[in-house]
């Protein structure tokens, strides 16, 4: 196949000792625009993905849960795909490092290298960390009595082991590892990456010990039963086989090599030193280029299972659906840096850039032309100075939407598109056009017609991002993407000459309503009360409800048993609430500025009980708690006369 026709882009397999994270999730989206984007340029792709299933971290894992590793393997496999199902990860293959094809073409590559003399038997002595399954190179092995170094790369304490080992002539590489980064800058992006892999390599390269006998899950070593390959050795090897190195020739002629692997900073070395140098011993070409990112904090820490500030995607999709948090990752996390993922901003964007910018263009422009009868919308046969430079402006963002999408930087491709949503936004308004259908529905028909063009060029460039919400937006426009053909090329040569069949569908795009009621900031609680006073359902003039309204609402009693301040709010508590027997319930409270957390701990107070559950934040509240509030906004707890047993009912 051509090779310029072709894109073959792989994630880090997962270690799968829980569900999938952010973290991974992260790595994953950015395989997937990668790959939808090649897609919308009329390249054959295919995407890799999958989980790592050897070695010790799994096995101590899976011991810990009182299971074998395959068995406890297993248990998250549904989730993972699960969850890249619901995200609309479009992978051609999940690979398992379990899976019987993977092992016996590890086992094949051992034998070449064996038979290469590439690999030798010796004794390994030294350190080695566990929960990133490296060995510490950088420290000189000292006697197993001594303080065990930190991992270089996560901090955590090493162990000891001594051990006889295969080995891999890495020693050998090291010219032709620094010939590679020399010869080929573009090999690691973000080409910062580069240095430390420079400096790594140059500073000595000792030969990698590739197998264990101190533990039994792992593949074993071909020709000696006493030997499972190394994690990394096995793990790396997945991006070859995973395409047919082994099985399928035909297959694998076809893809290989990779054209991107993308990974997260803390795994650079074994694709940037011990990957390239495997694949030259085998005589294989090398990957085109890694793309490395930052990792996704919370605070100041990494997000990591290890530490427990795991954000699940589950909840996310659950709260927000796939295509907002989708973009907000790429919008929000510049692939050059580690970046803080917060659910405030989170929400924000959604609102503002999603709902209020894209989405209301889209429904504005549609509900005008539903209003005036001109959902066939034809193309002007010539266009006025204004809308030539709406067109101009399209073709200059599209030149820097293009460039930062092959570069991968895609917070600043997202920036650019979003700045030309503004133009469009700001180009409709200008032209008043809801006046206009009147007064000139010839100005009116171009107006809307250059909207829907800038739209429907809009959702093409986004498909990557969020696919499923621009295959709405082209369809509203009576559009669809087949992927027939370079759409990006075709965008820049073409005319704005469509015509539009628009359509009124769904939202495409909802607000976050502030998700606390009872926290809302004063100018919000001002809108209210005016909007309120003008509907005429202001505080002196309410409308009554019927006595079945009210007994809808079912209203508990129960104790406050812990208050934690939630992090990444400033407003909320996190309460466990005790409703006797009905059980102890989370709910989540924006009083912060007026009780201290002892003020709420051990007292009774008044709870809807069966308020629907709601995310905030990314925690769920499952219930609310009734203050009463004085004129001065002051708050007290509803509280009952004298005690009562928890879980009693008020009526
Ligand atoms: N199993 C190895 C990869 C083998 S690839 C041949 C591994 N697995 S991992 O599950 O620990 O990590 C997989 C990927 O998730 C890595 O690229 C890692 O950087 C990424 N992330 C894990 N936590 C992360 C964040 N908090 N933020 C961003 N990505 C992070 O390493």
């Amino acid at each position: 196949m051509d090779s310029s026709k072709k894109f073959y882009v792989t994630t880090p397999i997962y270690y799968v000792t829980a569900r999938p994270h952010l973290g991974s999730l992260y790595s994953t989206v950015l395989a997937d625009v990668a790959a939808r984007w090649a897609k919308l340029q009329d390249k054959k792709t295919f995407f890799l993905t999958g989980t790592d299933e050897h070695g010790q971290k799994i096995a101590q894992a899976a011991e810990k849960a009182g299971k074998q590793p395959k068995e406890f393997t297993d248990s998250f496999i549904s989730d993972y795909k699960q969850i890249w199902a619901e995200f609309e990860i479009e992978y051609n293959r999940f690979i398992r490092t379990t899976d019987e094809f993977h092992v016996k073409a590890v086992q094949q590559w051992l034998t070449a290298l064996i038979n290469k003399g590439e690999i030798y038997k010796g004794f390994y002595e030294g350190w080695y960390c566990t929960s990133c399954e490296t060995y510490v190179t950088e420290e000189i092995p000292t006697p197993s009595t001594a303080q065990p170094p930190l991992c270089h790369s996560c901090g955590r304490p090493t162990h000891f082991v001594s051990e006889e080992s295969y080995f891999f002539k890495l020693s050998a590489y090291q010219d032709r590892l620094l010939k590679l980064y020399q010869e080929h800058p573009e090999f690691i992006v973000p080409k910062e990456r580069a240095h430390e892999v420079i400096n790594f390599v140059k500073s000595g390269l000792k030969d990698l010990s590739i197998s264990r006998t101190t533990i039994t899950w792992g593949i074993p070593f071909p020709g000696d039963s006493k030997h499972v390959t190394y994690v990394w050795a096995d793990a790396l090897n997945n991006y070859i086989t995973g395409v047919g190195y082994g099985w399928d020739e035909k297959e694998f002629k076809k893809w290989w090599p990779a054209d991107l692997h993308i990974l997260g900073k803390d795994i650079i070395r074994f694709h940037a030193v011990y990957w390239p140098a495997f694949l030259m011993a085998t005589g294989l070409a090398l990957p085109k280029q890694l793309l490395v990112h930052g990792w996704i904090k919370v605070g100041e820490q990494k997000m990591s299972k290890s530490l427990g500030n795991v954000v699940d995607p589950q909840v996310l999709y659950n709260a927000y659906g796939a295509d907002p948090v989708r973009y907000y990752l790429l919008r929000q996390l510049a692939i050059t840096h580690d970046g803080e993922f917060s659910i405030a901003d989170l929400e924000q964007k959604i609102t503002s850039d999603l709902a209020n910018d894209l989405g209301n263009l889209l429904n504005r422009m549609i509900t005008l032309a539903e209003k005036n009868n001109v959902l066939q919308l034809p193309a002007p046969a010539t266009w006025s100075k204004t809308s030539m430079e709406l067109q101009d402006a399209f073709l200059k963002m599209h030149a820097e939407y293009q460039e930062h999408m092959n570069g991968y930087l895609y917070h600043l491709a997202l920036a650019a598109l979003w700045k030309y949503i503004g133009l469009t936004n700001a180009y409709f308004h200008a032209h008043e056009p809801w006046k206009l259908a009147k007064s000139d529905p010839k100005l009116f028909s171009e107006v809307l017609s250059a909207a829907a063009h800038s739209l429907y060029a809009i959702g093409v460039l986004l498909w990557p991002v969020m696919p499923q919400k621009m295959e709405l937006l082209l369809a509203a426009l009576g559009k669809k993407l087949p992927l027939d053909q370079n759409y990006v090329e075709q965008l820049k040569k073409e005319s704005w000459n469509k015509d539009f069949a628009l359509t009124k569908g769904e939202t495409l795009f909802m607000k976050i309503e502030p998700q606390l009621a009872e926290a809302k900031p004063e100018e919000l609680k001002a809108e209210e009360q005016k909007s309120n006073e003008v509907k005429g359902t202001s505080s002196g003039d309410a409308t009554t409800i019927k006595i079945d309204d009210f007994t809808k609402v079912e209203l508990l009693v129960g104790t406050v048993t812990a208050c934690d301040e939630v992090p990444k709010s400033d407003k909320l508590y996190k309460l466990q609430v005790d409703f006797g027997s009905k059980g102890t319930r989370q709910i989540l409270s924006g009083v912060r500025k007026h009780f201290a957390a002892a003020d709420l701990i051990g007292k009774q107070g008044v709870f809807v009980y069966n308020l629907a559950p709601r995310a905030m934040v990314g925690l769920e509240s499952q219930g609310m708690m009734l203050f009463a509030e004085d004129h001065a906004g002051k708050l007290q707890m509803v509280t009952v006369g004298y005690a009562v047993p928890n879980g009693t009912k008020i009526r």
